[in-house]
């Protein structure tokens, strides 16, 4: 499968599983999407299917592993094939405590070998492409030499995709959140790195706030592509330009409305097999409003009662009233 993947959203653990994407697919078409972090160890020892199985509407969507022996994570990228997934992305990037206990994430910048190790072990057994997502760096290393020395020995494996979260990772001291706030950002650093290899296609990540402020910055460092985490979770209508603004596609575009009630649809068809919680879909669907009058009632209502839902009316329900509240006030 082609695409481009000039604008994706970011994987978030606990927060872009299957449900999440699926509803993220219907705002926009062209966007690329990704699984949450999966360790190779959980894929082969675990409870698979429930892991991988995924709807084939979120497609083009990218299987993001956790790993560092080449062995594991070549016998979970081929599961990952199978299932259908898009591409293979590594992560090099998570500072958790349980990540680095199993030496993996954002420490293995540290061990570009290894990681290359990894990446040949992953291509003699999958044809589907490898990616990298990473910092610009770890804890006290350099960020002009440290980050090169790192791409410079991936790459020359024939991976020429880098997903760069502008910010180092600081492993000692510093939680997971923090590491998402606190290191300052540096959107000069992933420039420079795309001006000295034009040859690679350089994503941006981290801090970027709208869709308007990451079309600037691919503009300004010619990059390939940026990549947006929280404001697409806790604002997911901001995907709602991207078809039209970023990937420069005739937008079939969804009111808020249509995108509830295709959710309310999906909820009633998966109700019937696997896992009936409508909460598991509904709980990621909460900033759909954001913004707009009756936003908070429709929190609430979704938070509070679609733990004990049966089907989708909660949904269609909460959707009524909001856009009643929405429409009585544009008369007003
Ligand atoms: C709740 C949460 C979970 C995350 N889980 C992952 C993950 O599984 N894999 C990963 O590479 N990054 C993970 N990240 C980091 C994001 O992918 C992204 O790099 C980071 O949030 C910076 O982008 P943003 O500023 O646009 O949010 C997570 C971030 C959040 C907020």
């Amino acid at each position: 499968m082609n695409f481009d993947e000039k604008f994706s959203v970011a994987p978030m653990m606990d927060w872009t599983d299957k449900h999440c994407r699926y509803f993220h697919r219907l705002i926009s078409r062209h966007s690329t999407l990704y699984t949450e972090m999966i360790s190779a160890d959980a894929i082969i020892y675990g409870p698979r299917e429930k892991l991988l199985n995924f709807n084939k509407e979120e497609l083009p969507c990218i299987l993001q592993l956790g790993g560092n022996d080449p062995y594991k994570l070549a016998n979970a990228s081929k599961y990952g094939q199978d299932y259908g997934y898009s591409k293979i992305n590594l992560n090099i990037g998570c500072p958790s405590n349980r990540v680095q206990n199993g030496a993996f994430g954002a420490c293995l910048m540290k061990s570009p070998k290894l990681v290359a190790d990894c990446i040949k072990a992953i291509k003699d057994k999958c044809h589907i492409p490898v990616t990298i997502k990473c910092r610009i760096g770890v804890d006290d290393m350099d960020e002009i030499k440290g980050l090169d020395e790192f791409v410079d020995e991936v790459s020359q494996t024939g991976v020429n995709e880098f997903i760069i979260h502008a910010r180092k990772a600081i492993l000692n001291g510093l939680s997971p959140k923090q590491n998402r706030e606190v290191p300052p950002l540096n959107y000069d650093r992933v420039g420079s790195l795309k001006k000295r290899r034009s040859d690679l296609k350089i994503i941006l990540n981290g801090g970027i706030s709208s869709i308007d402020e990451g079309k600037e910055l691919m503009k300004t460092y010619s990059l390939d592509g940026f990549m947006l985490g929280r404001e697409a979770y806790k604002n997911p209508y901001v995907l709602s330009s991207v078809d039209k603004d970023i990937f420069e596609k005739k937008a079939n575009l969804k009111t808020r409305y249509q995108i509830a009630m295709q959710m309310a649809k999906y909820i009633d068809s998966f109700m019937k097999q696997d896992e009936p919680r409508v909460h598991s879909v509904t709980r990621h669907m909460l900033g759909l409003y954001n913004g707009l009058s009756g936003a908070r009632e429709w929190r609430r209502v979704l938070s509070e009662k679609a733990k004990y839902a049966k089907d989708g009316d909660i949904l269609r329900i909460a959707t009524d009233t909001i856009e009643n509240v929405i429409q009585r006030k544009n008369v007003a």
